[in-house]
């Protein structure tokens, strides 16, 4: 049996402080034992290390948090970040379709995952769920890289049967490459499935119903799309399902809105939808910084939070504009606050880690390093610029973390841990 004892400053939010007063946990002088990558021990270091004396103690240099969970992010988009000029509809026909085509090369697939799981991993992030491309081979280039890499990913092959000339599947290839992929991969590594409709209008009504079939049949699978993100959008959707109530209601009327689905964005959502999503266990990825670029708008805290809606936080790469989970933390804070709503340090700590964690159904696995759970943190550096040192020299703890959202970013992820294991160090000190 393998034990390793790391010490440090300790801080995890495992429930939504929302709904929990004493959510937050935080050891200033912490140990943490791992045996064979688990947590097996947890709490103040003078109180925990007699217990473990003889084990080899790693120093932990930095503020220690859970590894970032990304609820929503396109491996295949990382290329076109930062891609000029649109909102949501005409964006995705000038720069990003054309760049999923190029998927259609499997080495062109391969390289891209690699290059985007190395840069989850120097933002901190180890567990993610994650858009691939129509094409069967993306999910596998995926997967692969993860498997050898040992990350928490979730994802699946796009169905969009009314996607443009050469990014089309149908119902029936939909369907069987989606079988194929879940046979394959079932039970690898850390590695889930998500089926992954694109969003309502690259699906016909027969792939969208054959969608809920699936989910039906396949009880670990999850249900991952995008949801009331921008305005243009919602009305094209609303003229081609007239007969339902809402967004939602669409996916509703196929069996896609469950306790495991999760929907990317929901920005302009009703009262009605908001209330559904509750009642079903179904939640958001709540994804700013996207919204900010596309020009999509600000989500509604304040709406979904009356509701008890389940959240968590993306970064939707390609639209969004950083991997960091840390600066997508900062920016919720900031579309918030444009709504006159406040979003708690702490929180947006949550909805970066466990919040997500449970949104994809993994709280069990990954997101608050309890005893239990898989020993995946980062250790962060508040001194990793001069400003944000001068910021958080000598402050307590919320405007040290608060400072990290705002100012911070992957210069501040000094290591990341993957199951006990360092699987990225910065090497600028
Ligand atoms: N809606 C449908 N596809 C996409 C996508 O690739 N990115 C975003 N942000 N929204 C979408
Ligand atoms: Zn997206």
């Amino acid at each position: 049996m393998a034990l390793q004892a790391f010490r440090g400053e300790l801080l995890s939010v495992a429930r939504d402080p929302r709904d929990c007063e004493d959510a937050v946990r935080h050891e200033p002088d912490g140990l943490l034992v791992v045996e064979d990558g688990i947590v097996v021990a947890r709490g103040p270091f003078a109180e925990l290390a007699p217990r473990f004396a003889d084990v080899a103690l790693e120093d932990l240099p930095g503020l220690v948090v859970p590894g970032f969970v990304d609820a929503h992010v396109h491996y295949p988009q990382m290329d076109r970040i930062a891609s000029h000029g649109e909102q949501l509809l005409d964006w995705l026909d000038r720069h990003i379709f054309p760049a999923e085509k190029a998927l259609a090369a499997r080495a062109h697939a391969e390289a891209l995952a690699q290059a985007f799981l190395t840069e989850l991993l120097r933002n901190g992030t180890t567990s993610a769920l994650v858009f691939a491309t129509v094409h069967e081979h993306s999910v596998d280039a995926l997967f692969e890289a993860a498997l050898e890499r040992g990350m928490r990913v979730i994802s699946g092959k796009v169905l969009m049967d009314l996607g443009p000339e050469g990014l089309r599947d149908t119902p029936a290839s939909g369907r069987a490459e989606s079988e194929a992929l879940v046979r394959r991969w079932r039970g690898r590594g850390r590695l889930g499935y998500a089926l992954t409709p694109r969003f309502a209008l690259t699906s016909s009504d027969e792939q969208l119903a054959d969608a809920g079939a699936f989910l039906a049949e396949h009880r670990d699978v999850l249900l991952h799309t995008h949801l009331a993100e921008n305005v243009h959008e919602c009305a094209a959707v609303a003229q081609r399902f007239p007969e339902a109530a809402d967004y939602l209601d669409v996916y509703d009327r196929f069996g896609l809105v469950g306790p495991r689905s999760v929907f990317a964005h929901g920005v302009h959502l009703g009262d009605r939808a908001c209330s559904r999503l509750h009642e079903s266990g179904a939640g958001i990825a709540v994804c700013p910084s996207s919204n900010l670029f596309l020009g999509s708008g600000h989500f509604d805290f304040g709406q979904a939070d009356r509701h008890g809606v389940k959240l968590g936080l993306g970064t939707d790469i390609g639209a969004g504009t950083s991997f960091s989970m840390l600066h997508t933390a900062g920016l919720a804070y900031q579309a918030a606050l444009a709504r006159e709503d406040r979003l708690d340090t702490f929180r947006a700590l949550y909805l970066a880690t466990a919040g997500s964690a449970r949104l994809l159904g993994i709280a069990d696995r990954v997101g608050a390093l309890e005893v239990g759970q898989e020993a995946d943190f980062v250790v962060l550096d508040p001194a990793s610029t001069p400003l944000l040192a001068r910021r958080t020299r000598g402050a307590p703890l919320a405007e040290r973390l608060f400072a990290l959202q705002i100012l911070g970013d992957d210069r501040a992820v000094a290591r990341t841990y993957l199951l006990g294991r360092c699987a990225w160090q910065r090497t600028f000190s």
